[in-house]
């Protein structure tokens, strides 16, 4: 029989600052109306200016490794996914390695933009499956608002940081039924940041023309998100032999509220079948699935033996999708 992996633990973190639609009508030229309206998002948190990518991560992970009664030291891999690291290298994984003292772990980032944290679990289920580790930390933690340009309004309103984390044993009922990754490179300028690595290193004229910044297509990004949350769930769920009917929740990336409901619509789904805590976080890229999992566990609105679908997209372009049958205590 195949091995299984399940999510036995999850936490999340997010900075105590919070930027509301109002305080942004101050900065630019933009309405709390419009952005709920446009996206549903109303506040977003904000890391302060020194606390890294790492410093969200960590609080997470301690809160995941709590939950699922581990220990650091017994931890085999980390695997943090993220845009917005705290340096280009190390890995931000090695980072969180050290500050837990997850001695025997190894670590390492993987980067799929926004699909980054459900690309991370489909790596960590890989491993369990193949019988390679048995105990694996997943991460998502952000900082966007170092890499946002607030003088654009039509991103900076968009995003918050954000940390969420679960982790990954073998399971002895339910757990990981199915995965689906993808990628389409021909949308890379839809969203990206240009400056700063081997393409255009930093200089004063990537620093003049604001290469250091997120740039989106939303338009482009938003049609192409609306077509992959459908089609991506309905693969996954094909892979387990089950339907949209079959689905108790989804928890989509939160990006934008007409997103998700567009997504619903397609699948045929009541909008209460969907995980949304997006007007209270903005988008946190990679962050996004694991916070929203968090909470909707915690409320108890995730139960044993539910079945759910993890669904992401982001730059790359790229998309994500897991299905699992809930058994937390499953190990
Ligand atoms: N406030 C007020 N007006 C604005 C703002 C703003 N913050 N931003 C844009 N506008 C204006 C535009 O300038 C435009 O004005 P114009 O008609 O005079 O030119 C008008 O509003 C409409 O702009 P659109 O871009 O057409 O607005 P749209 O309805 O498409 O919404 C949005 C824009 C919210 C960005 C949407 O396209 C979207 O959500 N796209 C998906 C983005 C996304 O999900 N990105 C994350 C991907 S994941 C990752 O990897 C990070």
């Amino acid at each position: 029989m195949t091995r299984r992996s399940t999510i036995t633990g999850v936490g999340k973190y997010v900075p105590p600052k919070v930027l509301t639609n109002y305080d942004l009508e101050d900065m630019v030229d933009t309405s709390h109306e419009w952005i709920v309206q446009r996206t549903g998002i109303e506040k977003r948190h904000i890391a302060a200016d020194d606390t890294p990518c790492s410093e969200l991560a960590i609080k997470a992970a301690r809160q995941a490794l709590d939950d699922a009664e581990l220990k650091a030291k017994e931890l085999d891999l980390i695997l943090v996914a993220t845009v917005t690291p705290d340096m280009f290298f190390p890995a931000t994984a090695c980072l969180l390695q050290e500050k837990l003292g997850a001695d025997k772990a190894a670590g390492f980032d993987l980067e799929a933009g926004c699909s980054g944290f459900v690309y991370a679990l489909s790596v960590a289920d890989q491993y369990i499956s193949a019988g390679t580790y048995d105990n694996i930390l997943v991460v998502g933690s952000e900082t966007l608002s170092k890499i946002v340009d607030w003088e654009d309004r039509s991103t900076c309103v968009l995003f918050g940081d954000g940390a969420g984390a679960a982790v990954l044993q073998p399971s002895q009922r339910g757990g990981i039924l199915a995965t689906e990754l993808g990628s389409d490179g021909s949308g890379a300028e839809s969203l990206y940041l240009p400056g700063g690595g081997s393409l255009n290193p930093s200089s004063e004229k990537t620093l003049a023309n604001k290469l250091h910044y997120l740039k989106m297509e939303g338009n482009q990004v938003f049609r192409f998100a609306v077509k992959i949350m459908g089609e991506a769930s309905l693969e996954v769920l094909k892979k387990a032999n089950l339907t949209p009917e079959d689905v108790d929740f989804f928890v989509p990336h939160q990006a934008n509220t007409r997103i998700i409901k567009a997504a619903a619509k397609r699948l045929d789904l009541a909008e209460d079948n969907m995980i949304v805590n997006l007007p209270e976080y903005g988008n946190t890229s990679s962050a996004s699935v694991p916070i929203a999992l968090e909470e909707a566990v915690a409320e108890g609105r995730i139960q044993e033996g539910d079945i759910l679908v993890l669904v992401a997209f982001g730059a790359g372009l790229t998309w994500s999708a897991a299905v699992m049958e809930w058994h937390k205590g499953g190990k």
